[in-house]
């Protein structure tokens, strides 16, 4: 999702660009990732295992792509002298209190397999000695993948109630922006480091599942607020996923911007085909 709308905001900026998919490089076999790094000056790595709920039962191969291959990928940008730039998430950071956005230096503290292993890629990237940016981001919706607005879009259709968490708070994120703001931290030369790639402000599932019935002219009493012991799921989920832009700011980096706005700037290329 995120790789298709970094791609061609790269190729927009008039960057030359090598694309690749799971199809053309497994970022688990060594050889393969040095290979493909060799020759190119900025890697930024959006591969993942992201079902986080399957993470739970195959966390071996959720550690294998999330941490064992961030960290080929670091080693070879290391070896190669390319910059990284290592995608990374809100679940890595899940235990923070709420009310305070989570700065980018707190300490790791995992939420879940998926978070585990996604904080064991942030390690190795960190490990590795490469010129590496760790850009974080969250409750990421595009055009290009099954994400929150698109689901809840179906959903609408398809039945008369929606019944949505209430109890989770975070920063709904366009893909087009965190592409947006990986290209402004590489125009700025931005010092190795930890970013987070997340809108400001912060909603919760329910509210945002309103914009979306909203946004396809349904009535929004259809969606009821619910807890999150009433929707369990496999996964434990953070309930404040609020990221702070204290690094951003600190290095005049312009963050994303209110996440109702983007939004609102969103909605119509994301539901398109939803
Ligand atoms: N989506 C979110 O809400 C969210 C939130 C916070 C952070 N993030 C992070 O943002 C980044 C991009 O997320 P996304 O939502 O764009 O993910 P995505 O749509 O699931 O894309 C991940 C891609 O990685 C590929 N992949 C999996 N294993 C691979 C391997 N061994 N070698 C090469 N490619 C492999 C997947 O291929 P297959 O489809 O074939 O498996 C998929 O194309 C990830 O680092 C993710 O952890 C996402």
């Amino acid at each position: 999702m995120l790789g298709t709308d970094l791609v061609t905001a790269l190729l927009e900026a008039d960057h030359e660009v090598t694309g690749l998919g799971r199809a053309d490089l497994d970022i688990t076999d060594a050889a393969a990732v040095a290979a493909a790094v060799a020759g190119h000056d900025v890697v930024v790595n959006c591969a993942a295992w992201t079902a986080v709920d399957d993470a739970e039962t195959h966390e071996d191969a959720a550690f294998a792509v999330n941490a064992t291959g961030a960290g080929l990928l670091a080693d070879a940008c290391a070896a190669s002298g390319a910059r990284l730039v290592h995608l990374s998430t809100d679940y890595v950071v899940g235990g923070e209190p709420a009310g305070t956005p989570v700065s980018s230096e707190a300490a790791l503290s995992p939420v879940g397999a998926y978070g585990r292993t996604k904080a064991a890629g942030e390690r190795a990237v960190r490990a590795s000695g490469a010129d590496a940016l760790v850009v974080r981001t969250a409750w990421l919706y595009g055009g290009h993948g099954p994400c929150f607005p698109r689901t809840m879009a179906r959903l609408a259709r398809e039945r008369d109630l929606l019944r949505v968490v209430d109890d989770q708070v975070g920063q709904p994120t366009w893909t087009v922006d965190v592409a947006g703001l990986v290209l402004r931290l590489l125009a700025a030369k931005a010092p190795a480091g930890t970013y987070h790639a997340t809108s400001s402000g912060w909603t919760s599932w329910y509210e945002l599942a309103l914009e979306v019935v909203r946004a396809i002219g349904r009535d929004t009493d259809m969606v009821d607020p619910i807890s999150s012991e009433e929707f369990a799921r496999p996964a434990p989920r953070p309930s404040w996923s609020v990221l702070s832009h204290d690094s951003l700011k600190a290095i005049g980096v312009a963050p994303i911007g209110p996440w109702r706005l983007r939004w609102a700037e969103a909605a119509d290329d994301v539901l398109a085909e939803a």
